[in-house]
């Protein structure tokens, strides 16, 4: 870790860090909204990565039919590193490294997900700490609205891209909705201040090809609202788990969680529903 990235530090990752710490559960490795289509099925998926198949699902989804056998692959913000656990055990990668700027999730990924070709790296998306051209494909989910410079990350993720490499980029934002919310439905839709345009212009100033932009929010609302497998239910059963126990937190961390959950089961369904807030994804590509 370095001064340049403590400087840079989010009040959003210093909660990253606190959860870490305050649950260590392996089996919370995902720490995203997650997608579900209207037909998606989980044949696919082992039994024990049920649990997050939202998750699992949007990653399978961001890459779509995208062969990553024999390369090398970057995750930029690879949070408790379920993401990259993925990557390591369903797609042949030749290795898959997890960046995060979190040093709680580092320890948490080196102590839990322990495969071969797989690594975690302490660093800032906007000061890669790896040689140019040292990825085949970077991957970047639900953690850019963190970053204070997008444009310096642009640059960052094409520098460590090879010619030709593949850059898959997903994350939420303001939508194109800027009437105001009652305070009920303004909860946790504040969040993210960044808008799509703000996103464009990063991709643009770096030069990257755009071979696809979607918009998820259906399938973010669709994953919001199922009954299982979604980080808020795990969440849930976590926080429960804390209230039974001697070791409960202060009441100001459980209302964050409350409004977190509050978030998930009505204002965060409202805001994508009423355009509020948009949730995008690009494959892109560095052209020589
Ligand atoms: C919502 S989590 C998403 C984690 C993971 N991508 C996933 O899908 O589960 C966002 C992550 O971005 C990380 N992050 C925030 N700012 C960062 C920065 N400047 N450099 C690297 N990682 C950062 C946070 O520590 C957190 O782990």
């Amino acid at each position: 870790m370095t001064t340049q990235a403590q400087e840079t530090v989010s009040p959003i990752s210093q909660w990253y860090d606190m959860m870490t710490r305050m649950f260590p559960d392996k089996r919370l490795t995902f720490l995203n909204y997650g997608y579900l289509a209207e037909d998606s099925r989980f044949d696919w998926l082992s039994a024990e990565d049920l649990e997050q198949k939202c998750s699992t699902n949007l990653i399978r989804t961001l890459l779509g039919d995208a062969d990553l056998r024999g390369l090398k692959v970057l995750e930029i913000g690879s949070g408790r590193g379920g993401n990259c656990s993925y990557l390591a055990r369903y797609t042949d990668a030749a290795s898959v490294t997890g960046l995060d700027f979190c040093p709680a999730h580092i320890e948490l990924c080196e102590r839990v997900h322990r495969l071969d070709g797989l690594s975690f790296v302490g660093g800032d998306a906007m000061a890669l700490p790896f040689a140019d051209e040292a990825f085949d494909v970077v991957i970047n989910i639900e953690s850019s609205h963190c970053y204070p410079d997008l444009n310096k990350f642009g640059e960052e993720v094409r520098r460590v891209l090879r010619q030709g490499g593949r850059f898959f980029y997903a994350d939420t934002m303001k939508g194109a909705n800027t009437r105001a919310l009652s305070e009920r439905d303004s909860i946790g839709v504040d969040f993210f201040s960044n808008v799509l345009d703000q996103h464009q212009a990063m991709i643009h100033h770096a030069g990257f090809r755009v071979e696809d932009h979607v918009d998820i929010s259906q399938g973010v609302i669709r994953a919001f609202e199922s009954e299982q497998g979604h980080l808020k239910h795990l969440l849930k059963s976590l926080v429960d788990e804390k209230k039974q126990h001697s070791d409960s937190l202060p009441p100001e961390v459980y209302h964050a969680f409350d409004t977190m959950f509050h978030f998930f089961d009505d204002s965060g369904i409202k805001a994508y529903r009423n355009g509020h807030l948009a949730y995008k994804f690009w494959r892109l590509s560095k052209a020589a």
